[in-house]
């Protein structure tokens, strides 16, 4: 067939986001995923790779001859996946493993922050169990505990109880090493993909995840349960802030030290004044932001990203769908402390159709079991709406998500609160 050959690296919902992009982008002829989900299984090609098993998804591309190679996770990023990719003279979108590190140690992106000036909180490195009493004093409640490990958004412990921070100060300390303690940024947060190459950067419309388990934002974090985009408290004088302070900056350290050709994750707390500041940076498309954020490109999705894995973004225009969109995220019983997973799934092909008004199910932890779909993680899949408007993009969602049967799943009922007022 004739179109690029594309393959895409990871088997959650943003792996089935950027599948679904790929398949419906006109210059793609052939879209693999490795390992992907039951999802991407009936879309693309699906191969049975480790994301995180480098060297092997290196043989893959070159035995596929792909074009282009999409790296969803970080960990792969983190281990040079596209420095060996490129070693090879395949187009990667990724960073290398130096622009990779700004998510590998938020020790280092703290680092990066303040020395180019960007926004963000303050922060107290903690190595000793004697100096936690003391750094605790440091800062008013509620306190931000962070451990500097890869632990997809479940490293953080946001609290106003004493005990507990210095808990986790301690838990943290015996098992890393070290941890971060951070000044707490009140206000609303928003996510901003990025995409960028050394020659340009391009926003992606603004998202906001709810990453609590819980309605009206309680219990402790998770990958995030659930976004919506675009997000309105990202108006256009605080993007233009965003821009300026931040991805300015940014653009121009990463384009100097690393080979960053791929998305720049913006985790950002905006605070009443419409003043934003950083809560982290991300070196991927983040999950769930991206199940909102590619279904409202209505560009070919393969040129957008292999411009960037080309370093040739600034020839290229995007463009954007001017509707809305907003995923809710079905979990395992269990999530996020453990999950319970192997059980069957029902409905997972439900979908909305229409040029205005659309959905599907993002498949996330998911595998085909003999023609069964069967839970595999903790987000098992995610039900998205597009439509004009966010309230009916949330219809679509919810009504979507109402038809799917798990033993034991849970699903917050209010995601996009701050907006839908419901
Ligand atoms: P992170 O893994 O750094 O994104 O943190 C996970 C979540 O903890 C964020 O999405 C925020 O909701 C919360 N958080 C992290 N850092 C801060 C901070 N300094 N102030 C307020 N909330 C924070
Ligand atoms: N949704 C948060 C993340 O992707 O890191």
């Amino acid at each position: 067939m004739d179109g690029d050959v594309v393959l895409i690296v990871g088997g959650g919902g943003r792996e089935h986001a950027l599948a679904i992009g790929m398949v419906e982008s006109p210059s793609v002829g052939q879209v693999h995923v490795c390992p992907g989900n039951a999802g991407t299984s009936s879309i693309a090609t699906n191969h049975p790779v480790s994301a995180s098993d480098v060297g092997a998804i290196v043989s893959l591309a070159e035995e596929i001859s792909a074009d282009l190679v999409v790296v969803g996770p970080e960990a792969p990023l983190v281990s040079g996946l596209s420095d060996m990719l490129r070693s090879k003279g395949i187009a990667s979108f990724g960073p290398d493993a130096v622009g990779a590190r700004l998510e590998g140690s938020k020790e280092h992106a703290k680092d990066v922050m303040q020395t180019l000036g960007v926004p963000t909180a303050d922060v107290l490195k903690v190595s000793n169990v004697s100096e936690v009493e003391q750094s605790l004093d440091t800062f008013q409640p509620p306190w931000v505990v962070k451990r500097d490990v890869l632990a997809g958004g479940k490293g953080v412990t946001v609290t106003e109880d004493r005990l507990t921070a210095s808990e986790a100060l301690i838990d943290a300390i015996e098992s890393d090493g070290f941890v971060l303690l951070e000044e707490f940024m009140p206000g609303e947060e928003a996510s901003i993909l990025v995409v960028m190459d050394e020659s340009d950067f391009i926003c992606l419309p603004a998202s906001q995840d709810h990453k609590r388990v819980g309605e009206g934002d309680t219990g402790p974090n998770t990958g995030g349960m659930g976004a919506y985009a675009p997000a309105p408290v990202v108006t256009e004088t605080v993007l233009s802030r965003v821009i300026e302070e931040i991805v300015v900056p940014m653009h121009d350290y990463l384009a100097g030290v690393s080979c960053y050709r791929g998305c720049l994750y913006v985790g950002l707390m905006i605070d009443e004044h419409g003043t934003p500041r950083v809560v982290e940076f991300n070196v991927r498309f983040g999950d769930p932001e991206t199940q909102v954020t590619i279904p409202l490109i209505s560009s070919d999705l393969n040129e957008l990203l292999g411009a960037a894995a080309r370093g040739s973004l600034s020839d290229i225009d995007v463009s954007f769908r001017s509707s809305s969109a907003l995923t809710v995220v079905l979990a395992s019983e269990g999530y996020p402390s453990s999950a319970k997973t192997g059980r069957p799934l029902l409905g997972s092909d439900g979908k909305e159709s229409g040029e205005e008004r659309f959905g599907f199910v993002h498949h996330a932890g998911t595998k085909l079991v003999e023609q069964s779909v069967v839970s595999t993680g903790g987000r098992v899949c995610s039900a998205t709406g597009i439509a004009p408007s966010l309230s009916e993009a949330s219809e679509i969602a919810y009504s979507l998500i109402s038809g799917l049967e798990l033993e034991g799943s849970h699903y917050r009922m209010d995601i996009g609160h701050r907006v839908l007022k419901k």
